[in-house]
């Protein structure tokens, strides 16, 4: 259920003016895109916005020095964890990294709830990434530290939604009234469950292209049809691309097939090369949460409307926002 953490800050009349438990997020989990409504996304972004403007003039500042940010991730990262970190470092605040827990006591068998327990004898912040379901919601439940999610399986992946929103809104200045297509592996693909329920918010029109097996699971379908939003899907891209401002693309995720077989037949369903994006608009943006495998060639990367590199820098700002927000110094 989506509750608004702005507006519910703004009338609490009881708290002082400067009160750091006034400031919306603080101590907060970050958890689902669900628990955002859209004055929440316009607070975060003009924080993010904030902070992009920061690095650009000073490049690192102090704003949670003394604060400490523990990273646990169960599954590999190179874009999450690293801009976690950078996002703590730029802000003058100090890291523990767990990305190989193989290396840690979860090695020796400890419990999620007991790591969990663990890093915040020591950290302020906990951002995890978990293979399981629900991984970030059950550590929440023991942690009295906030807690992110940086991904839960095949759940969800709301800091992702959140920077590739922002890229959206920094790219194209709106999001109400644009076509976005999310193309590729709709199914095990958590960035853009989490990206779909987000745009929902907005007055969007979203097409979803995908092999018959990697359709968009159907509670997210219903999910949407629910709150009015135009929805239609399709096995090829060709009839969507020219109406399309956003193309959102994925790579299949091999590693949650449990039949190689399935794997190998979907796997190079589609490449998008310069002649694809020749049937494209000349004002839209091609997206990406990377790291890509064939699905976007390479000759595609000089191309101005690809944002996918553009939208990994977005993903600094994004984090830096929600850490000085959780922590109460946004
Ligand atoms: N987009 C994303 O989640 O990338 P990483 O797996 O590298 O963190």
């Amino acid at each position: 259920m989506t509750t608004c953490t702005v507006a519910a800050n703004q009338t609490n009349p009881h708290l002082p003016f400067g009160d750091q438990r006034g400031a919306p997020f603080y101590g907060k989990d970050i958890l689902s895109v669900n628990q955002f409504c859209r004055s929440d996304l316009e607070y975060i972004f003009g924080v993010a916005h904030e902070m992009r403007e920061m690095v650009a003039r000073v490049g690192t500042f102090d704003l949670l020095k003394g604060k400490i940010m523990a990273s646990l991730f169960y599954e590999p990262s190179t874009r999450t964890s690293s801009s976690f970190l950078a996002a703590m470092q730029r802000l003058g605040g100090s890291i523990i990294p767990i990305n190989e827990v193989q290396y840690s006591s979860v090695a020796k068998g400890e419990s999620l709830p007991d790591t969990i327990r663990t890093l915040e004898c020591y950290a302020d912040v906990i951002v995890l990434r978990h293979p399981e379901v629900g991984a970030s919601e059950l550590a929440a439940q023991y942690a009295r530290k906030p807690v992110i999610n940086a991904g839960d399986g095949v759940g969800e992946h709301p800091t992702q939604a959140l920077l590739d929103l922002f890229t959206i809104m920094e790219e194209l200045q709106r999001v109400d009234g644009l076509t976005v297509t999310l193309l590729g592996d709709l199914r095990y693909g958590r960035t853009v469950h989490s990206l779909a329920r987000l745009l929902s918010l907005y007055d969007v029109r979203l097409n979803y292209v995908s092999p018959h097996a990697l359709r968009m699971p159907g509670e997210i379908l219903s999910e949407l049809q629910d709150k009015g939003i135009l929805q239609s899907e399709h096995e090829l891209l060709a009839p969507v691309l020219p109406e399309t401002d956003v193309l959102y693309i994925t790579r299949v995720q091999k590693e949650r097939f449990s039949d190689m077989d399935e794997y190998q037949t979907v796997k190079d369903a589609y490449v998008i090369n310069p002649e694809t994006m020749t049937a494209a608009k000349d004002r839209m943006i091609v997206m990406h949460p990377l790291p890509r495998l064939g699905e976007i060639d390479m000759a595609v990367d000089d191309d101005p409307r690809a944002a996918y590199f553009r939208q990994m820098e977005y993903g600094l700002y994004v984090r830096m926002a929600l850490l000085a927000m959780v922590l109460g110094k946004a």
